[in-house]
């Protein structure tokens, strides 16, 4: 199989179905001379946290290769480019914005109107500036208002460039990749930090809500979630129940405050030290409506009941097919999870956010022959199409990711990109997959 193909008559043929690609700021700019450092600097610079001992310091030198870049963008003939904005790049110390930063932004925004790609902007991927987080990071309620004056700000600055905006990416794993296992900057790792860190990052998402309507009403505004569905690995009791608490615990944590402007019932369970310290009025912040909800999918997980005394659930090993990442293939999941979040939640538009494989790519004679990537995609679409079909309304996908980039832990030993990058020489080469998305984009119909 060369090719993505969907069925003939489904809504995503058409070009009212918006197609993208994905990136973030870290992972790709590096330019890191003319920023502020970051949480992800420090974590780089720290031995053993990165699995190459890589850095985000040159990365795809996007920086400096943007104009390439958008034109390699406009090649594959997307409707929509989502990337993120560096906080250490546009913002001062001080609290004020460094215009040389904000320039960057607004010239790639500029380019990208000239060609039609509408921007859908990131205002927070994960780089934290390393002075916000030498004052508690995400454990100090105060970065939260940090965070609404650099949207302030900058949403000021870009003024009606803009096509979409999203407050955060994954919540999750900047709070519990971040602050509660410690896998991800800045590396803390508690029971006690996860739940506070995220009550923090959600308030600030509301309080960024907040200053979206005012300043932006015309983009269409919200957050992008992650979701790793939970299922049981038999359907005893003690099995079901687990897993509706590790649901609970990773991902309805995230999405229930804003939606039903409550925490899932896990909370009382937790012992008082690891809950978050809500204050009046939070949760009223924090259910903002939206435009559209974000969702990003890689992978589901398998639970059953705790062998550990005070644990929840066991969460099990992924099963196979896996990517070269080591997380299962099962493209079920995302048509399950749309299906099942449509009915739990008065939902907005979804948009995928992002979606997509590492693979073990190789590069031979100018190609790369990503047949299982182009499979993985091939499964993914056609789970949000089988959603769609079954009634939720999805207006649009983004691969993740444009090009093989800065994938955290993982440093570039993991290849995530439509586009292969030679970080040698930052020479870039459309794989398979890419030719295959390119070439279902320009099928479409009006
Ligand atoms: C998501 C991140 C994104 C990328 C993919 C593989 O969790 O949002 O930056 O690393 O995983």
């Amino acid at each position: 199989m060369k090719k993505l193909s969907l069925p003939a008559h489904s809504p995503m043929q058409k070009k009212s179905f918006l197609y993208g690609v994905a990136t973030a700021s870290f992972q790709i700019e590096g330019g890191a001379d003319s920023r502020l450092p970051c949480i992800w600097d420090t974590f780089c610079a720290t031995p053993g946290k990165i699995a190459d001992a890589s850095n985000g310091l040159t990365a795809c030198d996007h920086f400096n290769k943007w104009e390439e870049d958008i034109n390699l963008i406009e090649s594959i003939g997307v409707d929509a480019y989502r990337f993120s904005v560096s906080w250490p790049r546009v913002m001062t110390k001080d609290g004020n914005v460094n215009q040389d930063g904000v320039d960057f932004y607004i010239a790639l925004l500029d380019r990208l109107n000239e060609k039609g790609i509408k921007p859908f902007v990131t205002l927070y991927h994960w780089d934290l500036p390393q002075y916000l987080e030498d004052q508690g990071g995400w454990l100090n309620r105060q970065t939260a208002y940090e965070f609404a004056n650099y949207a302030n700000l900058i949403t000021q600055a870009f003024g009606n460039r803009v096509h979409s905006y999203a407050t955060f990416n994954e919540p999750f794993c900047s709070a519990f990749l971040g602050y509660e296992i410690g896998v991800h900057a800045p590396g803390k790792a508690s029971k006690e930090f996860g739940r506070k860190a995220a009550h923090h990052i959600l308030l600030a998402h509301g309080l960024g809500m907040q200053v979206l309507q005012k300043n932006s009403p015309d983009t269409l505004n919200g957050i992008v979630l992650n979701f790793t569905p939970c299922y049981p690995v038999s359907q005893s009791d003690a099995d079901l129940q687990a897993t509706d608490l590790a649901d609970q615990y990773t991902n309805q944590w995230y999405i229930k405050p804003l939606m039903h402007k409550a925490y899932p019932e896990i909370i009382d369970l937790l012992p008082a030290k690891q809950r978050p310290e809500i204050h009046e009025g939070d949760l009223e912040i924090i259910g903002q409506p939206m435009d559209y909800l974000g969702i990003n999918f890689y992978t589901r997980l398998t639970y059953s009941a705790p062998t550990v005394e005070g644990e929840f659930f066991t969460e099990h090993e992924h099963l196979y097919p896996r990517t070269d990442i080591g997380w299962e293939i099962y493209p079920k999941a995302l048509t399950d999870l749309l299906v099942r979040m449509n009915k739990l939640y008065n939902l907005p538009p979804i948009y995928i956010t992002e979606n997509g494989a590492a693979m073990a790519d190789e590069l031979i004679d100018g190609e790369v022959q990503d047949l299982d990537r182009l499979e993985y995609y091939d499964q993914h679409l056609n789970a949000v199409n089988n959603a769609i079909e079954a009634g939720v309304r999805v207006d649009g996908y983004f691969a993740w990711s444009l090009m093989d980039n800065f994938e955290w832990a993982e440093g570039y030993l993991k290849r995530f990109g439509l586009v292969y990058v030679d970080y040698d020489t930052q020479v870039r080469t459309l794989k398979q997959s890419g030719i295959a998305y390119k070439q279902m984009l320009a099928q479409r119909s009006e």
